[in-house]
């Protein structure tokens, strides 16, 4: 096979990562006997203080050729953060219509959580977030702007086409694991959509009888994640609530620096975008400590996606084993290693 992939490492550290990622997808193309050919493009924080967009208009047509997006990070001091946002990842995400984005959390062997007492078999889960719709939506304004009436409304747009697909994905995917199901709601407080996401979660729930569901309000289940994370094997939110619990697991599962995401479009009619949870982190940018694990671990979940099951089940051991020996770590892991080391320790292991 052959893989036609559009890089955007983006800014800061995200121009550090994925060359990593490049490093360790040419050898496993080496060794598993597919090749992948690589595209970048410089849309970035860089390219809007140049050229005044994220990128070019013709940006969205130029990685529609492509059979997936690996993307670093973007954002940058000086370039407000909604321009990074809503200038390239939310039009990637919406034109290519990839309403899934997906977090695995799980605490790796030799990772110390934050949580005390807690042990890989502990946390272990998923975080299935909406990506398309929800509360980020652009349907809103303001009036009245700088007098004492000024006012800002902002829609949250919750279609049952929407709403279902991602609770499909999400059931499916229960099906797949432990079979368990948690939906992050708040139906107390936000009186339509949310109680309309929950009519719609027991409804598709009447479709697997075999996965048992559960539901909290997402300040409950906040603490949930910090306090009984075993109790969790699928959790799907709306985009504004999968956003919020897709960096608190993380956290709770040793940090940032290794969380990776896939923004899926699982039908495969357009490409999907791969990308580590972690932002351009200016405060190490150009330093060569950026834990390179995150992208790695969205490399392989890349690589699944793309059908290459064997050559990412063969990157995730030897990114397990790197960090259960635990010698090679950045130090947000509480090592001393160069963020070339830890992926020169996962090629060798390899
Ligand atoms: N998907 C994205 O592109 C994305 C996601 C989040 C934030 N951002 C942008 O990134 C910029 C910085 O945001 P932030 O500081 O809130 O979040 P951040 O993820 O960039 O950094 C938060 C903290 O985590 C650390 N960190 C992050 N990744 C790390 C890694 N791989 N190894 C070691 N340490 C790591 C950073 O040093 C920092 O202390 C902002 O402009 C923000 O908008 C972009």
């Amino acid at each position: 096979m052959a893989y036609n992939l559009a890089l955007i490492p983006g800014d800061g550290i995200g121009k550090e990562v994925i060359p990593e990622g490049v490093r360790v997808l040419e050898a496993l193309g080496r060794d598993f006997g597919f090749s992948l050919h690589f595209e970048p493009f410089a849309y970035s924080c860089q390219h809007y203080l140049e050229h005044g967009v994220m990128m070019p208009p013709d940006g969205i047509a130029a990685l529609s050729r492509f059979d997936a997006i690996f993307l670093g990070a973007v954002g940058a001091p000086g370039v407000p953060d909604h321009v990074s946002l809503w200038g390239l990842l939310i039009p990637i995400r919406r034109s290519f219509d990839q309403y899934v984005n997906l977090r695995p959390v799980r605490l790796l062997a030799g990772i110390r959580s934050p949580l005390a007492g807690r042990n890989p078999e502990d946390i272990d889960f998923v975080v299935v977030r909406e990506n398309t719709e929800g509360e980020y939506s652009a349907i809103g304004g303001r009036l009245f702007e700088g007098s004492e009436r000024e006012m800002a409304v902002q829609e949250s747009v919750f279609t049952r086409h929407g709403v279902d697909r991602i609770l499909r994905y999400a059931f499916e995917l229960a099906a797949k694991r432990r079979g368990k199901l948690t939906s992050a709601t708040k139906s107390n407080g936000i009186i339509h959509t949310m109680p309309y996401w929950d009519e719609r979660v027991a409804e598709m729930a009447k479709s697997y009888p075999g996965i048992a569901v559960d539901q909290f309000h997402i300040d409950i289940l906040c603490a949930h994640f910090v306090q009984h994370p075993d109790w969790f094997d699928v959790v799907v939110g709306s985009n504004l609530f999968g956003d919020i619990l897709s960096d608190l697991g993380p956290a709770c599962a040793g940090g940032i620096g290794i969380a990776p995401s896939a923004n899926l479009n699982p039908e495969k009619r357009f490409p999907s975008m791969f990308e580590p949870v972690h932002g351009s982190a200016p405060d190490i940018a150009g330093k060569g400590i950026a834990n390179p694990i995150a992208t790695l671990w969205t490399a392989q979940m890349m690589l699944e996606f793309l059908g290459e099951t064997t050559a990412a089940a063969a990157l995730m051991g030897a990114i397990e084993r790197i960090c259960a020996q635990g010698k090679i770590l950045t130090p947000d892991l509480g090592g001393s290693a160069t963020m070339r080391q830890v992926t020169d320790a996962i090629l060798k292991q390899l």
